[in-house]
């Protein structure tokens, strides 16, 4: 099959930041001398006192450490804020755009200003100080940005929770943080539906001790328990307070804050990030990737709950004095138009979304999008799962009009920001790949043994040296970080996910390698799956494998194995499929639930997931080896039991 290839357009070498050679050049200077060009590059944000240590990293063999402009000091809030207040106060940092289309608004840097400072005067009044965890549970709204931003500027590390996170889920995260301070709001409003956010807070408080304090946002102004001495309502809480706030003076290796992210085994991990080598990172991705100029309009449909909108609605564009929006919403409420409108509206330039997003968008035709203007459109980009070629075709040629770049950024929670991508400017695309590395990043491809492969390979993707964005710890368990990231490829950072290199040098991711599934862009570990299923009385034993599905990217498959005496049902279906949104939340919940009276065991009673993936995703004829079962007929049962469910 013949390549597609995009070039560069004219006037994009013209406008960007760099073009090809440009790239070429930066990249190699970035890899020769890392020391001297993180230096360099480090000057984009302010220092109170400029590092004078760079790079100070070890990925093993001995203490995996990894440390950036380790004697610097700076504040994550004051770059993101206070440095913008002489030279553009009264620009727009936020557009906010809300769950109904008849409410938005704006926020200027200055108002940004005021914001924070009130939030950060609330929760010092509270007892927060630097180093102390604050969870954050909370919609989309600009008090969420706030939230984050007012931790920032005390030197708190939060710890936002997707606000789709069930009770337990929260729980569990509260707890591993020791956090003592919850930011939430009264409710959600997401597609016309509401979420109970302060109900889930108090359940979740239910459960785990230490939270002292709980600062309400009014969203709806609906009713909502509130318990005296521990819960205040944040504008009653503000008109106390002054807007101005200092900052706290922090050390680039002072973390930042922690997002919780699954793993291919146990519980959710806290990935810990850092001040400066991550706002360095941030700011340089979010300026390149999108090359975004004074004046443009940037839109990241992410979730501030996911590291795409820690990265990208807030810490790049705000560090970078950009207009940044936020939108409380779904793609497809009041209609299926609704991105698209969304754009004209705000006179969006450059618009980052996640595949899952276009491929629902895609169902629908062309017509709901054609019937938008979306003039203003630059540049598209795209995040979190492979992007498959019909889906890139369709977004270029119908959103972009055939007239805008798509960057395909592939990046992780735990890298903190885009590693491999096109530049706009700069690199010929093809519609699936993310391309090539950005700068600092040296990606390898290795083999199972870990031998390096040349050239055009596939294999599983390492990256041989430390960037500034890179996390640096588990929050609590470095060990667990040593073992999860640098212990399969000794000396390398293992991505867990599997690509491709072609003969350009072109990176293509294939996906994860490992027990961790994307649904919908969102991250799963099956682990987690599992161990809700199996909390249920009935279920005896359960295991779960992601499968091709054509919106999501991967669905949930789920084989439970019931309890003895218990009988398979379409209702015992709908019931453990409630029970999953209810432990975990609604984005894990199982797509298919085959009922399995036993599961393919080694005789040391392994689970043969492979086998178990090959049957979900259909492929009977390719099973592999099942000689080593210690049954090898359960396998034929699982087979017709799949085929008859078709
Ligand atoms: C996947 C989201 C292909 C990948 C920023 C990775 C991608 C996981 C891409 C991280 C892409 C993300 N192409 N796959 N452009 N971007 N992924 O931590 O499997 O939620 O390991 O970070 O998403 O998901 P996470």
């Amino acid at each position: 099959m013949q390549e597609k290839i995009y070039e560069v357009a004219p006037e994009w070498s013209r406008r960007a930041y760099l073009d090809d050679a440009g790239y070429r050049a930066k990249y190699a200077a970035s890899v020769k001398d890392p020391e001297a060009f993180w230096k360099e590059e480090a000057r984009r944000i302010h220092w109170f006192r400029e590092p004078t240590r760079i790079k100070n990293t070890n990925f093993g063999p001995g203490e995996v450490s990894i440390r950036w402009f380790e004697d610097g000091t700076t504040n994550v809030a004051y770059n993101c804020i206070d440095r913008h207040l002489d030279t553009r106060g009264d620009q727009v940092a936020i557009i906010w755009e809300g769950d109904d289309p008849s409410e938005s608004k704006t926020v200027t840097y200055r108002q940004l200003h005021d914001e924070v400072c009130r939030m950060a005067n609330v929760m010092r009044n509270r007892g927060v100080k630097k180093g102390d965890r604050v969870t954050i549970y909370m919609p989309m709204i600009p008090e969420a940005a706030y939230a984050m931003l007012a931790c920032a500027r005390l030197g708190a590390i939060h710890s936002v929770v997707f606000g789709g996170f069930s009770p337990d889920s929260l729980a569990g995260r509260i707890e591993d943080a020791k956090s003592a301070f919850v930011v939430t709001a009264d409710e959600g409003l997401r597609g016309g539906r509401k979420v109970a956010l302060k109900e889930n807070v108090d359940a979740a408080i239910a459960r785990v001790g230490g939270v002292e304090h709980v600062l309400v946002v009014r969203r709806t102004g609906a009713p909502v328990n509130m318990v005296p001495g521990r819960d205040v309502y944040y504008d009653e809480a503000a008109q106390m307070v002054t807007a101005d706030c200092p900052v706290e003076e922090m050390n680039a290796e002072d973390p930042l804050f922690i997002l919780y992210t699954s793993g291919s085994t146990g519980k959710p991990k806290g990935v810990l990030h850092t001040t400066g080598g991550y706002l360095v990172w941030a700011g340089m991705t979010h300026q390149y990737v999108f090359d975004y100029h004074d004046g443009d309009i940037y839109w990241c449909t992410a979730d501030v709950g996911w590291v795409t909108g820690h990265t990208y609605i807030v810490y790049g564009p705000l560090s970078n004095g950009a207009t940044t929006l936020m939108f409380e919403g779904v793609p497809t409420y009041p209609s299926i138009s609704r991105f698209w409108e969304v754009i004209d509206k705000h006179n969006v330039n450059i618009f980052y979304t996640a595949p899952t997003a276009i491929r629902s968008l895609m169902q629908a035709g062309e017509e709901p999008v054609r019937k938008t203007s979306r003039k203003s459109l630059r540049l598209l980009g795209s995040v979190g799962e492979p992007i498959n070629p019909e889906a890139w075709e369709w977004y270029h040629r119908v959103v972009g009009d055939g007239r805008c770049p798509i960057v395909d950024t592939w990046w992780q929670t735990e890298t903190g920001g885009i590693l491999i991508t096109p530049l706009p400017g700069a690199t010929r695309l093809k519609p699936g790949s993310a391309t090539r590395p950005f700068f600092g990043v040296k990606p390898e491809v290795v083999d199972s043994e870990g031998r390096v492969l040349e050239g055009a390979c596939e294999g599983n993707l390492v990256i041989a040296d430390s960037w500034p964005g890179q996390m640096r710890t588990v929050y609590g368990d470095h060990e667990r970080f040593v073992q999860t990231y640098f212990s399969t490829y000794p000396g390398k950072y293992f991505t867990g996910d599997g690509c491709r290199r072609d003969a350009d040098g072109y990176y293509w991711i294939t996906g994860r390698v490992d027990d961790v599934i994307n649904v919908s862009g969102h991250r799963m570990g099956t682990a987690e799956v599992e161990s809700a299923l199996v909390a249920h009385p009935k279920v005896s034993e359960a295991a779960v494998v992601g499968y091709p599905h054509d919106i999501k990217g991967q669905g949930i498959y789920a084989y439970v194995t019931l309890m003895a005496g218990e009988t398979p049902s379409d209702e015992l279906r709908k019931e453990l499929v409630a029970w999953v949104r209810k432990e975990i939340g609604p984005i894990a919940s199982p797509d298919l639930i085959q009922f399995a009276p036993s599961l393919p065991k080694t005789r040391s009673g392994k689970i043969m997931r492979r086998i178990l993936r090959k049957i979900a995703e259909d492929e009977f004829g390719n099973l592999g080896d099942t000689s080593t079962l210690a049954d090898p007929s359960v396998v034929d049962d699982l087979v017709t039991n799949r085929q008859n469910r078709r």
